[in-house]
């Protein structure tokens, strides 16, 4: 089907679209929006261009897609908590926020749909983000490890990302200079999620898991799990199943939690790069037993 309001350019052969003639600091109407819609749907990741808005604006655009997370452990602006600045000081030699292959907050028990950054401040080089297609990382396992994976479940905890361990902020988070992160003993709560996850809108089947928020198979100890995790975590981040985005100040990327991983890369020492973040709430993962049921009501 193509498209009569908004072009869509693909940027990779993996995901990612960036989407022109639209103006986001005005309301969209519902047309334009169910194409804006479509193409997420699509493209996994949908990035716009030279955009000016203020986080009401932004709040705005991004309320279309669904309710607002407010992150439990990062906080967001002091006038909209459901704006999350996302900010690497040009001093700040540390660890970057999200500089790791990941879905977002996955020890939710309803992940997000998907969060829409907004780049205030880019660096002049680096600070690129990279995004990978979790259809393609289950289309291309063996059948043998599809119909093993596709009746799984996978514990997930932000343990350790914002758990009270040594490692925990000064490996995985942000340098507590820039952002405002806390940890605490509620981040070693666990929730489980089927491995494979089926996404409603397309009818298709997607890998869900993440080297940051993946624990251990149900049933499985750490130790058992952690080949066959670390085989699935690098296999779903391979080349050709990625793209990469050149920020620049007034680009915004929306991306699909359900069914793709993000990785910001922190390769701009000496540089600032800011962003806003809002995330929309999302569905419990529906599992590929769960949608056969469905199917079949
Ligand atoms: C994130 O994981 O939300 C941060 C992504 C980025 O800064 O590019």
């Amino acid at each position: 089907m193509t498209y009569r309001k908004i072009d869509v350019s693909p940027i990779a052969g993996a995901l990612g679209a960036e989407i022109g003639g639209v103006d986001l600091a005005q309301p969209l109407d519902d047309e334009t929006f169910a194409e804006v819609r479509r193409a997420f749907d699509e493209n996994l990741i949908i990035f716009f261009r030279d955009q000016t808005i203020t986080p009401e604006q932004h709040l705005a655009f991004a309320g279309r897609f669904g309710e607002f997370d407010i992150h439990p452990f990062v906080a967001g602006l002091p006038d909209h908590p459901e704006v999350m600045p996302v900010i690497k000081e040009a001093d700040d030699q540390g660890t970057n926020f999200g500089g790791l292959w990941h879905s977002d907050v996955t020890f939710y028990e309803r992940p997000p749909l998907g969060s829409m950054l907004y780049a205030l401040d880019a660096p002049a080089y680096g600070g690129d983000t990279m995004f990978a297609n979790q259809y393609l990382a289950y289309d291309t396992l063996s059948d043998g490890l599809k119909d093993m994976l596709d009746g799984m479940t996978v514990v997930h905890s932000a343990t350790r990302v914002y758990g009270n361990t040594d490692t925990a902020i000064a490996k995985y988070g942000p340098g507590a200079k820039s952002m405002q992160v806390r940890t605490g003993d509620d981040a070693n709560a666990t929730v489980e999620h089927p491995a494979v996850r089926l996404i409603p809108e397309t009818g298709r089947k997607a890998l869900f898991v993440n080297g940051t928020y993946a624990i251990r198979f149900s049933g499985w100890t750490e130790a058992e799990s952690k080949p066959l995790l670390d085989y699935l975590c690098d296999h779903a981040v391979r080349p050709e199943f990625t793209c990469r985005f050149r920020w620049r100040a007034g680009s915004i990327a929306f991306w699909d939690n359900r069914c793709a991983q993000h990785n910001a890369l922190n390769d701009y020492h000496g540089q600032r790069r800011e962003m806003h973040r809002v995330t929309i709430v999302g569905e419990r993962p529906m599992s590929i037993r769960d949608g056969s049921r469905a199917a079949a009501a």
